[in-house]
């Protein structure tokens, strides 16, 4: 495994766009659900970031991401719960520590919701140990988060909610992203699962999510916050959404609008929802 921390990148826009979608599915599952929710962070990270430490004091990749969303005065409905819980992790005006997926997970959850957080970094798994101890409903587990499935969710009946956000340092990811999909949807499941993607290679992987999944839609949420020549790696990023609640596409147009007034640089740039149909690909490039 090459060399990744999450450090660097907490709070980018990336980690922005990824956590208010996170929040707002779980909300609108545990509205129309009384199942328990089984959530599975598959690549769970820290729990925590301080934004003033050394790493992240290099890149400062937070500084267009979730600050420009904590400096503005009223957050826009559905967006109202993340930044309450950026709020409560940080004091007065001042923004040091941004919430890692788990965190923004268990604010929406139960105490009887069940958690697994898969790690596979000894340091950060020490770290996210430290972080749940007093949790019960929490697992920590330092394993492959690939294998998740097999591991977590004969266990337990219930609503599963997995969240797949590898590092994708390694081109494999995108393949065993696939592989993980083609697992968990090769039977009709009561499964959704939430993948996000840095925006590079993402037509080939939109054709693939879609060409994986046998059994339920794919919604693709995507946010662009810089043009292809602006010299940045990472011109925005996306989410594929497997088996998304009823209506839930809709809830999430006016918090796109807001994300883009936020933290897209060249304003005309736009978001995309979409329904992917396997049927609506153009694209027959090779996407190796
Ligand atoms: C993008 S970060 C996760 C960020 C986190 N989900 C969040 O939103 O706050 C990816 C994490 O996955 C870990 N990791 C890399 N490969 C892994 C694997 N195969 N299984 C589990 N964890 C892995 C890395 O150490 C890193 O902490």
């Amino acid at each position: 495994m090459q060399a990744y921390s999450h450090l660097s990148y907490a709070g980018n826009h990336g980690d922005v766009l990824k956590h208010v979608v996170l929040v707002n599915l779980l909300e609108h599952i545990k509205k129309q659900s009384s199942l328990k929710v089984c959530y599975v962070d598959t690549h769970a990270g820290a729990g925590i970031y301080d934004l003033k430490g050394s790493s992240t004091k290099t890149r400062q990749a937070y500084k267009t991401g979730i600050l420009p969303v904590w400096e503005q005065s009223e957050p826009v409905e559905g967006m109202q719960s993340y930044v309450q819980l950026v709020r409560a992790r940080n004091q007065d005006t001042l923004l040091q520590y941004y919430p890692g997926s788990p965190l923004f997970a268990l604010s929406v959850l139960a105490a009887d919701d069940r958690c697994y957080f898969f790690e596979l970094n000894s340091e950060v798994f020490d770290h996210l140990c430290n972080t749940f101890a007093c949790y019960k409903n929490v697992t920590v587990i330092q394993q492959d988060g690939f294998s998740a499935y097999a591991s977590v969710i004969s266990k337990d009946k219930c609503q599963a909610v997995f969240l797949i956000d590898p590092p994708y340092v390694e081109s494999s990811d995108y393949d065993r992203v696939l592989n993980l999909l083609v697992q968990i949807y090769s039977v009709p499941s009561n499964v959704t699962c939430m993948i996000w993607y840095p925006v590079m290679k993402q037509a080939c992987m939109a054709k693939s999510v879609a060409e994986a999944v046998s059994v339920g839609r794919v919604l693709q949420l995507e946010l662009p916050v810089a043009l292809p020549d602006s010299g940045t790696s990472m011109i925005g990023s996306g989410i594929f959404i497997v088996n998304p609640p009823e209506g839930f596409a809709e809830t999430m147009r006016p918090v796109m609008t807001a994300l883009q007034k936020s933290l897209s640089q060249p304003r005309h740039n736009l978001f995309t929802i979409r329904y992917l149909s396997e049927l609506s690909f153009g694209y027959a490039g090779n996407c190796k």
